[in-house]
């Protein structure tokens, strides 16, 4: 009874896309996508420039020496003054990519951007660009919907005798290892609709960072063209897409874990595409990735906390109801079981995701930091949608249920108190007694 899921995306990993331009049909409707034109001529403008590597500009998520974006949700934020915010991109940039971008704690905007081109995201008509509280500085947010394409900064521009302004990091980090269920592949705003991000968001307070790309195994193989499993991919900047491929070949940049905040928490949710037997992973290659992965994250980030997550693999009909396929459940348990074992913890071993080395720490009293996040009852069949992939509904109740059990594992309160973290997600009737 197990359906065909097909996790890869076939376009993307073609190499053949020149243009992010398409129609999109939500719901078995045209999306409209008719998003504000923000391109123009800076040569018009008094601008004050920062270059991309300005002190100032925080860096969300993976971005390379040549400030290339890779990965799920990737971004930027910054605090400026006055009321101009442009940015020039690199010609790296896929053309046509959506970001969402935002001023303070104020509702996404969306907008297509162009390689080479200079884009005004805030002038003095922007709303809210005037208001001083309670944000303050200004902060403005930048993040790509989609994982395949990217961008590149060139440069950041103010108004003239204005400048950006360095904001502290926030009080605490996530990171989440994943594929496209975790990239957030058929959703409405892809990135920024997927559950990953709705927990990094909706959290509030907190760093996150989506290393997640459609496709991939953790174990180390070709899974749906990716060439490269998180085992190994996750210890390098870019993705397993074909814009890596391109521009950095075999020699990707490995990547420097001191060039974003540690992490307090980090969730990985991989397996789903290992489970198909199109991949033709065995179940021992499958174990021995994901101990290695959980081993590596340990190495990097000896104090976070690992969150391992129950798949799910869609539904299916029996009869007259529905049941849910799983994969890899035995062998997942066993892997949090292992690490929270006497054997696990009297001689802790790590393992370096770069250069191959494993060893054991020297310590006595090594506490346990592997979680078990069981998903079982949280989707239902309709929140799957025809593209085996959560539907914004189902995105968001995963998040929630992770939140929360996040909230009672460690003790993190939600900060976010307002501020919009779903866009396009107010689903209502305005029409009693029908
Ligand atoms: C902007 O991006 C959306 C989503 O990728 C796409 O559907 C639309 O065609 C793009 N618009 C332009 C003008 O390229
Ligand atoms: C972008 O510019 C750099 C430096 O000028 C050049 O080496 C590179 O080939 C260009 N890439 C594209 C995609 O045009
Ligand atoms: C912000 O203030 C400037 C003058 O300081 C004014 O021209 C502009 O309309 C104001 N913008 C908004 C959105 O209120
Ligand atoms: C999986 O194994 C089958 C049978 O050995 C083979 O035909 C297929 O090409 C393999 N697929 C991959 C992705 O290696
Ligand atoms: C990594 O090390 C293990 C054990 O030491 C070895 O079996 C494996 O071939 C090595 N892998 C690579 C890519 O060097
Ligand atoms: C491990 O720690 C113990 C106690 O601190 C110390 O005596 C020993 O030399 C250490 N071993 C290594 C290999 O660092
Ligand atoms: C997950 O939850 C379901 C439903 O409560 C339960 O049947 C199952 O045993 C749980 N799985 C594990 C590994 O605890």
């Amino acid at each position: 009874m197990q359906p065909e899921i097909m996790l890869g995306t076939v376009l993307p990993l073609l190499g053949l896309i020149a243009s992010a331009s398409a129609t999109i049909l939500q719901n078995g409707q045209v999306k409209i996508t008719d998003y504000p034109d923000t391109k123009v001529d800076p040569s018009a403008y008094a601008f004050e420039t920062y270059e991309a590597d300005a002190f100032e500009i925080s860096y969300k998520g993976r971005w390379d020496s040549k400030k290339i974006s890779w990965w799920s949700a990737p971004g930027l934020v910054f605090g400026f003054t006055g009321e101009t915010v442009a940015i020039t991109f690199g010609n790296e940039t896929v053309d046509f990519t959506l970001v969402g971008y935002r001023l303070d704690g104020l509702d996404w905007m969306f907008t297509n951007v162009t390689a080479g081109a200079t884009h005004l995201f805030v002038n003095p008509e922007t709303p809210g660009v005037n208001v001083t509280y309670p944000v303050n500085p200004a902060t403005f947010e930048l993040r790509v919907t989609n994982w395949a394409y990217g961008v590149q900064i060139d440069k950041v521009h103010v108004a003239a005798g204005d400048g950006l302004v360095k904001l502290p990091n926030p009080g605490r980090a996530i990171e989440f290892i994943g594929d496209s269920l975790s990239a957030g592949m058929y959703t409405a705003y892809e990135g920024l609709s997927s559950f990953a991000y709705g927990v990094g968001a909706g959290l509030g307070n907190t760093d996150y960072n989506v290393v997640a790309y459609p496709g991939i195994c953790v174990s180390d193989q070709d899974c749906w063209g990716n060439p490269r499993g998180q085992v190994h991919q996750y210890f390098y900047t870019s993705d397993t897409g074909w814009r890596a491929a391109e521009i950095w070949g075999d020699n990707p940049e490995p990547w420097d874990f001191k060039k974003q905040q540690a992490p307090d928490i980090v969730v990985i949710n991989l397996g789903t595409n290992d489970n198909n037997e199109a991949n033709n992973v065995t179940t021992e290659t499958y174990v021995e990735s994901y101990t290695k992965l959980i081993q590596g994250v340990h190495g990097k980030f000896p104090d976070a906390q690992v969150v391992v997550m129950e798949l799910w693999l869609g539904f299916y009909q029996s009869g007259n109801s529905y049941f849910q396929n799983k994969g890899f459940n035995q062998e997942l348990y066993n892997i949090v079981q292992y690490f929270n074992s006497a054997e696990y913890l009297t001689a802790p071993k790590i393992w370096d995701g770069t250069t191959n080395a494993t060893r054991t720490l020297n310590t006595t009293n090594h506490q346990p930091f592997v979680h078990f996040f069981n998903t079982t009852g949280i989707m239902q069949h309709n929140d799957i949608g025809p593209q085996w992939h959560p539907t914004d509904v189902g995105a968001i109740k995963v998040a929630s249920h992770l939140t929360q059990f996040i909230r009672l594992t460690f003790g993190w309160e939600l900060e976010a108190t307002g501020p919009e973290v779903f866009h396009d997600t107010l689903y209502w009737n305005d029409e009693t007694s029908y």
